[in-house]
């Protein structure tokens, strides 16, 4: 049974019931299941209106990396909110955003020299979609109309974004009228990512699927302006690991076509996968890279879109020429926001995070290889600090179906036990804070052990 509300809190949820409508919810379930106050946040934890600690066992939605609250970020943000807090970025500029592009950008490939501000993932895509094809207007291609992505991606929620994703829901479906023209292309998951790997006939699999992107882009190439993936991990399609090298024959395929190679870094980037970025590990530099969640350590909204000099080179012109990028944000560059993101990657420079997070990603693998054998279990894995599962019933080994809501379910019983899990779909994952100690990990495993005997 869950500990019980202060009495206080009846009032404030009725406010909730009465007038707030959330994210990615039917609102209809709040009426039985009103959403969980949270009041505040210490480390790896939050910590609820009923006096319960939960472990953040998904970074509050990717985003936390260092530990919520760390004293470094919040004197940067205090500092700077009460020196600048906020200016416009068009004809000006300010040293937060300087300091962070200095300490960013040594960290990425040297071929990425052009940082564009905005606020969040969908907006760090969409900048990246409008600069591509831009960019391949005023070189002179004017043919490349249409984008390509990954079956099964997902980049964000604004109408671009929505176009170049695709998941098997309404995100996709519904508003097919209203996207952009995208052709898609299909990457196996990597079985070597799993614990329990059966690589039968994978070196034929992953020759198979290489010479299926060549004839994607044989077919399809030259009418398109850019190419996206979520490097290694597609993040909200499931935790869909997919092969590295099927990355760099894509880099290959883009660079042979005249094809913009957009990554998305905004859930991979920052360690997660236990490299800085993702895309280290397939030794791949995109055209575009999208950075957002982790940027700022998961305190305050922030992305960035980083271009080559090349691309940077093709929007270059007098004001009358109209080659300028005409895309900007109240919030662009948020000085507050850009001072933090610099504390982070202080942070990055300063402390052993990485290490931190390969130790992280040893006890992941130790935690997913415990649960790997549960008959409630199927092709457990892990990537870096994210570790992931599929949930069946152990009775048919099938998934769940949807109408039973088993993993709403699993995610309300773990708050109950300490933990804060999420499963998209019929997909259980963990992708908790770089500084998390791998005991709690430990922990976390034994606990989804007992909610799912039970
Ligand atoms: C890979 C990827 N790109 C873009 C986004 C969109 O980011 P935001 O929710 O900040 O708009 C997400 C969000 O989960 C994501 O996982």
């Amino acid at each position: 049974m869950p500990t019980p509300l202060p009495p206080d809190w009846s009032d404030r949820l009725a406010i909730d019931r009465a007038h707030v409508w959330h994210p990615f919810t039917q609102m209809q379930i709040h009426e039985a299941d009103p959403p969980v106050p949270v009041v505040g946040a210490e480390g790896c934890d939050l910590l609820l209106a009923n006096g319960e600690r939960v472990l953040d066992g998904i970074s509050s939605w990717w985003t936390c990396l260092h530990g919520h609250g760390h004293p470094r970020l919040v004197s940067a943000l205090e500092r700077q909110a009460a020196r600048l807090d906020h200016a416009m970025f068009a004809g000006f500029t300010h040293e937060p955003a300087l300091e962070l592009v200095a300490r960013l950008r040594p960290k990425l490939p040297p071929n990425l020299t052009r940082a564009f501000f905005s606020d969040d993932g969908s907006t760090a895509v969409e900048v990246a979609l409008k600069m591509a094809f831009q960019a391949q207007l005023q070189r002179g291609e004017q043919g490349r109309d249409r984008f390509g992505a990954l079956r099964g991606g997902y980049h964000g929620d604004t109408l671009g974004a929505v176009g170049v994703g695709e998941l098997e829901n309404f995100l996709t479906g519904l508003f097919s009228p209203l996207l952009l023209a995208c052709d898609r292309l299909e990457v196996p998951e990597d079985p070597r990512r799993e614990i329990q790997a059966d690589l039968t006939g994978w070196p034929a699999r992953l020759e198979l699927a290489r010479r299926n992107m060549q004839g994607f882009f044989a077919e399809k190439g030259e009418r398109l302006a850019a190419f996206i993936a979520e490097p290694l991990i597609q993040c909200a399609g499931g935790m869909r690991m997919w092969p590295p090298e099927l990355l760099q024959e894509l880099r290959v395929q883009c660079d042979q076509h005249g094809v913009y190679l957009i990554l998305d870094e905004v859930a991979t980037g920052f360690g997660r996968t236990g490299t800085f970025l993702a895309c280290e590990q397939a030794g791949v530099a995109p055209d575009l890279l999208c950075l957002s969640k982790g940027l700022t350590g998961g305190t305050l909204p922030l992305s960035m879109t980083w271009a080559t000099e090349a691309i940077y080179g093709h929007f270059w012109g007098t004001p009358a020429s109209g080659r300028a990028f005409l895309h900007g944000h109240s919030y662009t560059a948020n000085p507050t926001a850009c001072a933090v993101a610099a504390a982070s990657l202080a942070l990055f420079d300063d402390e052993p995070v990485l290490a931190n997070a390969q130790a992280l990603a040893a006890a992941m693998r130790e935690a997913f290889t415990s649960l790997a054998s549960h008959p409630a279990v199927r092709q457990a894995r892990s990537l870096g600090t994210l570790g992931a599962c599929r949930l069946v019933d152990p009775a048919t080994g099938k998934t769940h179906a949807p109408e039973a809501r088993f993993g709403w379910r699993l995610h309300r019983l773990a708050l109950d036990h300490g933990l804060l899990v999420r499963p998209i779909g019929d997909c259980l994952y963990l992708m908790p804070p770089l500084s998390t100690p791998p005991e709690r990990i430990r922990e976390a495993a034994e606990e989804l052990v007992h909610l799912l005997n039970n």
